[in-house]
Protein backbone atom coordinates (compact mmCIF):
# COMPACT_ATOMS: atom_id res chain seq x y z
CA UNK A 1 0.00 0.00 0.00
CA UNK A 2 1.47 3.72 -0.74
CA UNK A 3 1.77 5.52 2.57
CA UNK A 4 0.86 9.00 1.84
CA UNK A 5 2.16 10.49 5.25
CA UNK A 6 5.65 12.10 6.01
CA UNK A 7 7.55 14.07 8.63
CA UNK A 8 6.80 17.44 9.23
CA UNK A 9 7.59 20.00 11.78
CA UNK A 10 3.97 21.73 12.60
CA UNK A 11 4.20 25.37 14.11
CA UNK A 12 0.83 26.10 15.33
CA UNK A 13 1.61 28.73 18.04
CA UNK A 14 4.31 31.41 18.22
CA UNK A 15 6.62 30.18 21.30
CA UNK A 16 9.77 29.15 22.59
CA UNK A 17 11.39 26.12 20.54
CA UNK A 18 9.33 23.18 22.29
CA UNK A 19 6.56 24.34 19.92
CA UNK A 20 7.69 22.83 17.14
CA UNK A 21 5.84 19.55 17.17
CA UNK A 22 7.61 16.60 15.22
CA UNK A 23 3.76 14.95 13.68
CA UNK A 24 3.23 12.32 10.22
CA UNK A 25 0.71 14.36 7.92
CA UNK A 26 -0.26 14.34 4.44
CA UNK A 27 2.62 14.16 1.67
CA UNK A 28 1.76 17.48 -0.25
CA UNK A 29 0.75 16.66 -3.96
CA UNK A 30 2.07 18.44 -6.50
CA UNK A 31 0.06 20.88 -9.20
CA UNK A 32 1.10 20.61 -13.15
CA UNK A 33 3.63 23.32 -12.52
CA UNK A 34 5.60 22.10 -9.72
CA UNK A 35 7.92 19.25 -8.56
CA UNK A 36 7.94 17.54 -5.23
CA UNK A 37 11.62 17.47 -3.66
CA UNK A 38 12.52 14.83 -1.22
CA UNK A 39 14.27 16.81 1.41
CA UNK A 40 17.94 15.93 2.61
CA UNK A 41 18.69 18.52 4.32
CA UNK A 42 17.37 22.11 5.90
CA UNK A 43 18.97 24.56 8.18
CA UNK A 44 17.78 26.86 10.89
CA UNK A 45 18.49 30.67 9.99
CA UNK A 46 17.25 33.48 11.64
CA UNK A 47 14.14 33.48 10.11
CA UNK A 48 12.75 30.77 10.86
CA UNK A 49 13.59 30.92 14.65
CA UNK A 50 11.96 34.55 14.04
CA UNK A 51 9.18 33.44 12.67
CA UNK A 52 8.81 30.31 15.50
CA UNK A 53 9.43 33.11 18.30
CA UNK A 54 7.53 36.06 16.32
CA UNK A 55 11.00 38.05 18.03
CA UNK A 56 10.92 39.63 13.93
CA UNK A 57 12.26 43.23 13.63
CA UNK A 58 9.86 45.68 12.65
CA UNK A 59 6.83 45.39 15.06
CA UNK A 60 4.04 44.97 13.67
CA UNK A 61 4.61 44.97 9.99
CA UNK A 62 6.04 41.72 10.43
CA UNK A 63 4.03 40.53 12.49
CA UNK A 64 1.09 40.94 10.71
CA UNK A 65 2.80 39.86 7.67
CA UNK A 66 3.80 36.09 9.54
CA UNK A 67 0.47 36.12 11.09
CA UNK A 68 -1.06 38.49 13.86
CA UNK A 69 -2.14 35.92 16.74
CA UNK A 70 -0.81 32.91 15.24
CA UNK A 71 1.03 31.99 12.14
CA UNK A 72 0.16 31.85 8.93
CA UNK A 73 2.72 29.74 8.45
CA UNK A 74 2.30 26.07 9.61
CA UNK A 75 6.11 24.80 8.22
CA UNK A 76 9.19 26.65 8.70
CA UNK A 77 12.25 26.31 6.83
CA UNK A 78 13.83 28.21 4.08
CA UNK A 79 16.62 26.64 3.01
CA UNK A 80 16.51 22.85 1.03
CA UNK A 81 18.77 20.30 -0.79
CA UNK A 82 17.09 17.50 -2.01
CA UNK A 83 16.02 15.48 -4.36
CA UNK A 84 13.55 15.96 -7.24
CA UNK A 85 11.13 12.23 -7.01
CA UNK A 86 8.42 13.75 -9.03
CA UNK A 87 7.66 16.36 -11.90
CA UNK A 88 4.66 18.07 -12.89
CA UNK A 89 3.47 17.72 -16.68
CA UNK A 90 4.33 21.40 -17.32
CA UNK A 91 7.83 21.49 -15.79
CA UNK A 92 10.70 21.12 -18.53
CA UNK A 93 13.66 22.79 -16.29
CA UNK A 94 13.91 19.39 -13.68
CA UNK A 95 13.68 15.87 -14.43
CA UNK A 96 13.25 13.24 -11.97
CA UNK A 97 16.33 12.52 -10.41
CA UNK A 98 17.93 16.06 -9.96
CA UNK A 99 19.59 17.10 -7.13
CA UNK A 100 18.89 20.48 -6.49
CA UNK A 101 20.04 23.27 -3.35
CA UNK A 102 18.50 26.66 -2.60
CA UNK A 103 15.06 28.75 -0.84
CA UNK A 104 12.04 26.83 -0.44
CA UNK A 105 9.05 26.85 1.10
CA UNK A 106 7.33 24.87 4.08
CA UNK A 107 10.61 22.35 4.23
CA UNK A 108 10.91 21.39 7.58
CA UNK A 109 9.17 18.04 6.19
CA UNK A 110 10.38 15.09 4.56
CA UNK A 111 9.04 16.24 1.25
CA UNK A 112 8.22 19.70 -0.18
CA UNK A 113 7.24 21.09 -3.56
CA UNK A 114 8.60 23.81 -5.90
CA UNK A 115 7.94 25.89 -9.19
CA UNK A 116 10.38 26.55 -11.92
CA UNK A 117 10.44 29.76 -10.31
CA UNK A 118 11.95 28.92 -7.21
CA UNK A 119 15.18 29.76 -6.19
CA UNK A 120 16.76 26.79 -6.89
CA UNK A 121 20.28 25.24 -8.46
CA UNK A 122 21.30 21.91 -9.56
CA UNK A 123 23.86 20.05 -6.91
CA UNK A 124 27.34 19.22 -8.17
CA UNK A 125 28.40 15.63 -7.54
CA UNK A 126 30.87 16.87 -5.18
CA UNK A 127 28.69 18.73 -3.07
CA UNK A 128 26.49 17.32 0.10
CA UNK A 129 22.94 17.77 1.19
CA UNK A 130 24.45 19.07 4.52
CA UNK A 131 26.36 21.84 2.52
CA UNK A 132 23.45 22.43 0.00
CA UNK A 133 21.51 23.72 2.26
CA UNK A 134 24.00 25.91 4.01
CA UNK A 135 24.40 28.37 1.17
CA UNK A 136 21.49 30.48 0.10
CA UNK A 137 20.29 32.93 2.71
CA UNK A 138 23.73 33.56 3.90
CA UNK A 139 25.40 33.70 0.20
CA UNK A 140 22.23 35.48 -1.54
CA UNK A 141 22.31 37.80 1.19
CA UNK A 142 25.89 38.51 1.48
CA UNK A 143 26.05 38.72 -2.77
CA UNK A 144 22.96 41.18 -3.28
CA UNK A 145 24.01 44.04 -0.62
CA UNK A 146 28.14 43.69 -1.41
CA UNK A 147 27.31 43.47 -5.39
CA UNK A 148 23.79 44.66 -6.07
CA UNK A 149 23.25 47.46 -2.97
CA UNK A 150 26.88 48.78 -2.25
CA UNK A 151 28.33 47.91 -6.05
CA UNK A 152 31.97 46.93 -4.10
CA UNK A 153 34.91 47.30 -6.52
CA UNK A 154 38.32 45.94 -6.58
CA UNK A 155 40.52 47.69 -4.24
CA UNK A 156 38.24 48.82 -1.74
CA UNK A 157 38.38 48.88 1.95
CA UNK A 158 35.26 47.07 3.41
CA UNK A 159 34.68 46.14 7.44
CA UNK A 160 32.13 42.89 8.30
CA UNK A 161 30.48 43.02 11.45
CA UNK A 162 29.82 39.44 12.42
CA UNK A 163 31.92 37.94 10.13
CA UNK A 164 31.72 34.44 11.21
CA UNK A 165 27.65 34.24 11.17
CA UNK A 166 25.80 32.63 8.62
CA UNK A 167 26.14 35.47 6.15
CA UNK A 168 29.28 37.19 7.63
CA UNK A 169 31.05 33.44 6.29
CA UNK A 170 30.04 34.87 3.21
CA UNK A 171 30.48 38.29 3.05
CA UNK A 172 34.03 38.02 3.74
CA UNK A 173 34.90 35.64 1.24
CA UNK A 174 33.07 37.21 -1.73
CA UNK A 175 34.20 41.03 -0.48
CA UNK A 176 37.76 39.09 -1.04
CA UNK A 177 36.55 37.65 -4.48
CA UNK A 178 35.71 41.12 -5.76
CA UNK A 179 39.18 42.11 -4.40
CA UNK A 180 38.72 44.11 -1.73
CA UNK A 181 40.70 45.00 1.05
CA UNK A 182 39.03 42.90 4.11
CA UNK A 183 38.55 43.73 7.82
CA UNK A 184 36.36 40.83 9.79
CA UNK A 185 34.75 41.54 12.95
CA UNK A 186 34.50 38.54 15.30
CA UNK A 187 34.91 37.43 18.64
CA UNK A 188 38.03 35.71 20.09
CA UNK A 189 37.20 32.32 19.86
CA UNK A 190 36.30 32.95 15.74
CA UNK A 191 39.84 34.64 14.66
CA UNK A 192 41.15 32.07 12.72
CA UNK A 193 38.40 30.92 10.82
CA UNK A 194 37.92 34.52 10.08
CA UNK A 195 41.50 34.57 8.65
CA UNK A 196 41.17 31.34 7.30
CA UNK A 197 38.13 33.16 5.00
CA UNK A 198 40.56 35.55 3.62
CA UNK A 199 39.98 38.28 5.62
CA UNK A 200 43.23 40.74 5.96
CA UNK A 201 42.68 41.71 9.23
CA UNK A 202 40.66 40.86 11.95
CA UNK A 203 39.50 42.56 15.00
CA UNK A 204 37.89 41.06 18.24
CA UNK A 205 35.24 42.61 19.44
CA UNK A 206 36.00 41.28 22.65
CA UNK A 207 38.71 43.03 22.66
CA UNK A 208 38.26 46.16 20.52
CA UNK A 209 35.25 48.57 19.72
CA UNK A 210 36.06 49.01 16.00
CA UNK A 211 33.97 52.27 15.75
CA UNK A 212 36.54 54.15 18.05
CA UNK A 213 39.24 53.19 15.98
CA UNK A 214 40.95 56.83 15.38
CA UNK A 215 42.44 56.63 11.58
CA UNK A 216 40.76 54.03 9.68
CA UNK A 217 38.68 54.39 6.92
CA UNK A 218 36.62 51.86 4.79
CA UNK A 219 34.78 52.53 1.81
CA UNK A 220 31.68 50.06 2.58
CA UNK A 221 30.96 48.86 6.47
CA UNK A 222 28.95 45.76 6.34
CA UNK A 223 27.19 45.45 9.92
CA UNK A 224 25.57 42.11 9.36
CA UNK A 225 24.84 41.46 12.77
CA UNK A 226 22.94 44.64 13.05
CA UNK A 227 24.63 45.62 16.44
CA UNK A 228 26.27 49.07 15.34
CA UNK A 229 24.86 51.83 14.07
CA UNK A 230 25.49 54.60 11.30
CA UNK A 231 26.33 57.55 13.81
CA UNK A 232 28.87 55.19 15.32
CA UNK A 233 30.48 54.56 11.99
CA UNK A 234 30.11 57.55 10.51
CA UNK A 235 33.26 58.86 10.92
CA UNK A 236 34.97 55.30 9.98
CA UNK A 237 33.56 56.30 6.40
CA UNK A 238 34.97 57.65 3.19
CA UNK A 239 33.78 60.68 1.33
CA UNK A 240 31.34 58.02 -0.41
CA UNK A 241 31.15 55.85 2.14
CA UNK A 242 28.23 52.91 2.55
CA UNK A 243 27.21 52.04 5.79
CA UNK A 244 25.08 49.04 5.05
CA UNK A 245 22.65 47.35 7.94
CA UNK A 246 20.73 44.43 7.32
CA UNK A 247 18.62 44.10 10.59
CA UNK A 248 16.16 46.39 9.71
CA UNK A 249 14.64 48.73 12.06
CA UNK A 250 12.92 51.98 11.84
CA UNK A 251 15.44 54.49 12.87
CA UNK A 252 17.96 52.85 9.53
CA UNK A 253 15.05 53.38 7.89
CA UNK A 254 15.34 57.37 8.37
CA UNK A 255 18.65 57.16 8.14
CA UNK A 256 18.44 56.22 4.86
CA UNK A 257 16.34 58.45 3.59
CA UNK A 258 17.63 61.30 5.49
CA UNK A 259 21.56 60.44 5.15
CA UNK A 260 20.49 60.27 0.86
CA UNK A 261 19.01 64.10 1.30
CA UNK A 262 21.81 65.47 3.45
CA UNK A 263 25.58 64.01 2.39
CA UNK A 264 27.41 61.77 -0.13
CA UNK A 265 27.80 59.02 2.07
CA UNK A 266 24.90 56.02 1.73
CA UNK A 267 23.21 54.13 4.35
CA UNK A 268 21.72 50.99 2.78
CA UNK A 269 19.02 48.34 4.84
CA UNK A 270 16.17 46.56 3.44
CA UNK A 271 15.46 43.01 2.14
CA UNK A 272 17.92 40.54 0.39
CA UNK A 273 16.32 40.42 -3.26
CA UNK A 274 17.25 36.73 -5.01
CA UNK A 275 18.05 38.04 -8.43
CA UNK A 276 19.97 34.93 -9.66
CA UNK A 277 22.56 35.19 -7.46
CA UNK A 278 22.34 31.50 -6.11
CA UNK A 279 24.40 30.65 -9.76
CA UNK A 280 27.14 32.31 -9.08
CA UNK A 281 27.52 31.09 -5.41
CA UNK A 282 27.41 27.49 -6.65
CA UNK A 283 29.72 28.48 -9.39
CA UNK A 284 32.31 29.95 -6.85
CA UNK A 285 32.29 26.94 -4.38
CA UNK A 286 32.56 24.49 -7.36
CA UNK A 287 35.94 26.10 -8.02
CA UNK A 288 36.94 25.97 -4.56
CA UNK A 289 36.62 29.71 -4.33
CA UNK A 290 33.81 29.56 -1.53
CA UNK A 291 34.15 27.35 1.10
CA UNK A 292 30.83 26.56 3.18
CA UNK A 293 31.11 26.64 6.76
CA UNK A 294 28.97 24.00 8.89
CA UNK A 295 28.62 25.17 12.96
CA UNK A 296 26.63 21.88 13.85
CA UNK A 297 24.23 19.26 12.71
CA UNK A 298 20.87 17.68 14.21
CA UNK A 299 18.58 15.51 12.64
CA UNK A 300 14.85 16.57 12.26
CA UNK A 301 13.98 14.48 15.43
CA UNK A 302 16.05 17.47 16.82
CA UNK A 303 14.84 20.65 15.64
CA UNK A 304 13.95 21.89 18.88
CA UNK A 305 17.69 22.01 20.23
CA UNK A 306 18.55 23.02 16.76
CA UNK A 307 16.52 26.46 16.68
CA UNK A 308 17.59 26.71 21.26
CA UNK A 309 21.25 26.35 19.57
CA UNK A 310 21.01 28.90 16.92
CA UNK A 311 18.68 31.20 18.26
CA UNK A 312 21.29 32.04 20.79
CA UNK A 313 23.07 34.47 18.15
CA UNK A 314 26.32 32.76 18.50
CA UNK A 315 26.18 30.29 15.31
CA UNK A 316 29.34 30.18 13.07
CA UNK A 317 27.85 29.33 9.43
CA UNK A 318 25.22 27.69 9.13
CA UNK A 319 23.07 24.96 11.66
CA UNK A 320 21.82 22.16 9.44
CA UNK A 321 19.04 19.73 9.83
CA UNK A 322 19.21 16.50 7.95
CA UNK A 323 16.27 14.91 7.06
CA UNK A 324 16.02 11.00 6.59
N1 LIG B 1 17.86 42.03 5.39
C1 LIG B 1 17.97 40.84 4.86
O1 LIG B 1 17.58 40.59 3.70
C2 LIG B 1 18.58 39.72 5.66
C3 LIG B 1 18.86 38.49 5.07
C4 LIG B 1 19.48 37.51 5.84
C5 LIG B 1 19.79 37.74 7.17
N2 LIG B 1 19.44 38.93 7.72
C6 LIG B 1 19.73 39.20 9.14
O2 LIG B 1 21.10 39.22 9.32
C7 LIG B 1 21.41 38.86 10.65
C8 LIG B 1 22.56 37.90 10.66
O3 LIG B 1 22.18 36.68 10.07
P1 LIG B 1 23.15 35.44 10.24
O4 LIG B 1 22.52 34.30 9.57
O5 LIG B 1 24.54 35.81 9.87
O6 LIG B 1 23.06 35.27 11.83
P2 LIG B 1 23.86 34.30 12.75
O7 LIG B 1 24.55 33.26 11.95
O8 LIG B 1 22.96 33.87 13.84
O9 LIG B 1 24.97 35.26 13.40
C9 LIG B 1 25.71 34.73 14.43
C10 LIG B 1 27.10 35.32 14.42
O10 LIG B 1 27.03 36.69 14.86
C11 LIG B 1 28.19 36.95 15.62
N3 LIG B 1 27.98 38.02 16.59
C12 LIG B 1 27.11 38.03 17.64
N4 LIG B 1 27.24 39.19 18.31
C13 LIG B 1 28.18 39.93 17.67
C14 LIG B 1 28.73 41.22 17.88
N5 LIG B 1 28.36 41.99 18.89
N6 LIG B 1 29.65 41.65 17.00
C15 LIG B 1 30.07 40.91 15.99
N7 LIG B 1 29.60 39.65 15.74
C16 LIG B 1 28.66 39.18 16.57
C17 LIG B 1 28.44 35.64 16.33
O11 LIG B 1 29.82 35.54 16.62
P3 LIG B 1 30.32 35.38 18.14
O12 LIG B 1 29.84 34.04 18.61
O13 LIG B 1 31.76 35.45 17.97
O14 LIG B 1 29.71 36.49 18.93
C18 LIG B 1 27.99 34.57 15.35
O15 LIG B 1 29.04 33.97 14.61
C19 LIG B 1 20.13 38.29 11.25
O16 LIG B 1 19.57 39.23 12.13
C20 LIG B 1 19.25 38.09 10.04
O17 LIG B 1 17.90 38.22 10.35
C21 LIG B 1 18.85 39.92 7.01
Amino acid sequence: MVDNKMKAVILTKYGAPSVLKLQKIEKPTIKENQVLIKVHATSVTPMDYRSRSAKAPLWPISRIIMGFWKPKQKILGTEVAGEIVEVGKDVTKYKKGDKVFGLGNNVYAEYTTASEKTPLVMMSPTLSYEDGASIAFGGITALYFLKNKANIQSGQKVLINGASGGVGVFAVQLAKYFGAEVTGVCSTKNVDLVKSLGADRVIDYTKEDFTKAKEQKYDIIFDVVGKSSFSKCRKLLTRKGIYLNIVPNYRVFIRMFWTSKMSEKKVITGMAAVNGGLLLLKELIDANKLQVIIDRTFPLEQIADAHAYAEKGHKIGSVVVTVD
